[in-house]
């Protein structure tokens, strides 16, 4: 007789979350106060908590400087300009992220051109990208996707070698490292998310981090109107005075000083999600069907944001994902689909999404340029099987929120229903 709790057998899951972690504490409540009670509603230059937190972020990531903005999106895109990306150049990037790794890219009137991922990191490797360069490729976009750090000394290897330069989209991995160095600082330029539920976050803000003070200054004059340039070293832009070119990627000093407080404590806080990491991936690591992802040697998770793994090919016939996960979540699990693999308009692999693919950029007004459109004609530029790493390994992801404070019994039964599912999968087949 079947034990799955979908047939009628006991939950596993008989502790409840109780996750002690709250995003926003009395720390960031105290914080924002602060800056209320000073009246302080605007930060045009690089003073009071955008210097705080701008400091501290550049000394976690082991960087010469961070330029907070007022989203994650606006920092990739004044990256994006700093780095020469424009019309008639190409950036390769990985097709299983969020959008907004990408969308920059068509404000710059340049081209994304994806590549595929490795399954043991779900990020590209040098192997993934070399195969994508033309003589039109400026830069190369790495996003480290759910707190997995990305293979970055073979990729800087070939970008330095191949004369590119590189992005780090370092949303999900706040804190995160390779070799003791973080991310962000391997490329030219790492941009960090700190929206919403992002391991820092200001509800919606966005850093960059750089060591070269020209690229600074590139990302300064895109958005940040009243800031004077850096100026060391890069003198180029003395003539500006302290103009800018205009969009406005200034932070509200709120957000920052509620980053800032979050920031102190996201140490503490990557311990117990690398705690909760290691007793699922210990857990899962032999059961069968299963494929955890595992840190590469010498990387350090970071950000996290979601536990992911993957269902392998051996799954019994018949046995879907939703399947696999409905199971689950009967056991007392909140196991679903992988939000990012789901072909629709919101989440779904973006080489497939229409904004990428055949839709015309042209209807949109503005400079926009229809890179799938070079002789006129509509065409797609890519068809399912163009990446076929990334599309058969996302039929087969599911995920949970990630687990930052709460008890090890919790966590360990989360585990046991998912292994236990795993071990019953044949029952599931329908
Ligand atoms: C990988 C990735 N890149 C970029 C962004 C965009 O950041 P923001 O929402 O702060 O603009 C996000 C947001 O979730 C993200 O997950």
């Amino acid at each position: 007789m079947s034990e799955l709790a979908l047939f009628g057998g006991p939950k596993t899951v008989t502790a409840s979350n109780d996750d002690a972690f709250l995003p926003v504490s009395d720390v960031e409540i105290e914080a924002v106060v602060k800056e209320m009670r000073a009246g302080i509603v605007s930060i045009a230059g690089r003073s009071g908590v955008v210097k705080e937190f701008e400091d501290a972020f550049a000394a976690m990531c082991g960087t010469k400087y961070a330029l907070v903005s007022n989203s994650g999106t606006n920092s990739i895109h004044a990256a994006m300009v700093a780095l020469g990306v424009g019309p008639g150049t190409e950036v390769i990037v990985p097709s299983y992220t969020w959008h907004a790794s990408i969308t920059p890219i068509l404000h710059c009137a340049a081209t994304p051109v994806f590549c595929d991922i490795c399954p043991d990191t779900l990020t590209p490797g040098a192997k993934e990208i070399e195969a994508c360069i033309t003589d039109k490729t400026v830069a190369i976009e790495i996003v480290h996707v759910w707190g997995n750090v990305a293979p970055m000394d073979e990729i800087m290897d070939l970008a330095r070698k191949r004369g590119l330069k590189v992005l780090e989209d370092c949303s999900h991995a706040h804190g995160a490292s390779l070799n003791g160095k973080s991310v962000g600082a391997w490329g030219d330029i790492g941009a960090f998310s700190c929206q919403g539920g992002k391991a820092v976050s200001g509800g919606e803000l966005g850093v960059a981090v750089t060591e070269d003070p020209v690229l600074l200054d590139r990302m300064i004059l895109t958005g940040w109107f009243g800031r004077v340039v850096a100026g060391d070293g890069a003198r180029t832009f003395d003539h500006l005075g302290d103009m800018s070119l205009g969009v406005k990627y200034r932070p509200h000093p709120y957000a920052v000083a509620m980053a800032n407080s979050r920031l102190k404590r996201l140490p503490c806080l990557n311990d117990c999600r690398r705690k909760n990491y290691r007793i699922l991936n210990d857990t899962l690591r032999d059961a069968p069907h299963v494929r955890t992802i595992e840190p590469l040697p010498g990387a350090e998770r970071g950000g996290f944001l979601e536990y992911k793994f993957i269902l392998r090919d051996d799954l019994p016939k018949g046995v879907t994902r939703d399947r696999f996960c409905e199971a689950v979540k009967a056991e007392g699990a909140p196991l679903e689909p992988d939000r990012y693999s789901s072909f629709n308009y919101t989440y779904g692999l973006l080489h497939l999404a229409p904004m990428f693919n055949t839709f015309d950029l042209r209807q949109m007004g503005g400079c926009y340029y229809d890179f799938k459109r070079g002789d006129g004609s509509p065409k797609e530029r890519y068809r399912p099987g163009s990446l076929p790493v990334t599309e058969s390994i996302c039929t087969r992801i599911v995920g949970m929120p990630g687990f930052v404070d709460v008890s090890e019994e919790y966590v360990c039964q989360v585990a046991q229903a998912i292994r236990q599912v795993a071990e019953h999968a044949e029952e599931l087949a329908v």
